[in-house]
């Protein structure tokens, strides 16, 4: 028999907002949760809603102390997790791309080798390997675009929304690697021994 109520995990930040939003309008009341409060857990009938950094919601699934979580496509790829991507969501969209200094010339070609700093060390990698490159990585946590401006990388991989950031920073976007969007997430075992709760919970996303 299922247990009853299942636990997301929520992506805090960037598409908290939207994941919000989103709870709403599929009928749950979410007052409680909101983008300034400290809270880390919030119940909601049968939901039991966890508010994590992003970059853990796809682990917190994966070890299915979250049945699912609602989080962006760059921090499952970089998590290298296996959940489940039953839903693609209409919000957290941007792209992960590689930038450098505007006036910096940079050759992309097979055996290219580069200096990178980023937050997302294994898309990185794989995106260097596909093509062919070497990447001596950098590992940053945040505020990336600050490196190949002081001499620390010679480009970044990052995600960008809007484009200000690499604008205001006088980068240039050399390639885009990939677009991102925010995806609801399934842990393998809960899908199958929670099938009703979690089908009832997807449907309300898509609604
Ligand atoms: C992200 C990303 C870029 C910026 C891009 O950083 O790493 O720095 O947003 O957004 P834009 O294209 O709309 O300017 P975030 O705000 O998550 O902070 P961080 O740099 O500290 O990681």
């Amino acid at each position: 028999m299922e247990r009853e109520g299942i636990i997301i995990a929520l992506a805090k930040g960037r598409i908290m907002k939207d994941c919000i939003n989103l709870l709403a309008k599929s009928g749950l009341v979410t007052k409680a949760i909101n983008e300034r409060t400290r809270k880390l857990i919030f119940q909601i009938g049968k939901y039991t809603i966890l508010s994590c950094k992003p970059a853990d919601v796809p682990k917190y699934v994966e070890l299915g102390t979250a049945d699912c979580g609602i989080v962006g496509s760059d921090c499952i790829s970089e998590s290298q997790c296996d959940v489940y991507e039953p839903i693609e969501l209409n919000f957290g969209k941007c792209k992960m791309v590689i930038a450098a200094k505007k006036n910096k010339k940079i050759e992309f070609n097979p055996g290219t080798e580069l200096t990178v700093a980023t937050k997302f060390p294994n898309i990185t990698r794989k995106f260097f390997l596909q093509n062919k490159m070497v990447a001596n990585i950098i590992y940053l946590n945040g505020s990336v675009e600050l490196a190949p401006l002081v001499g620390l990388s010679d480009v970044i991989v990052d995600i960008t929304e809007t484009g200000e950031t690499i604008k205001k920073n006088n980068l240039k976007i050399i390639k885009k690697i990939t677009d991102i969007t925010a995806k609801f997430i399934v842990n393998k075992n809960s899908y199958r021994i929670k099938e009703k709760i979690i089908k009832e919970f997807s449907n309300r996303l898509k609604k």
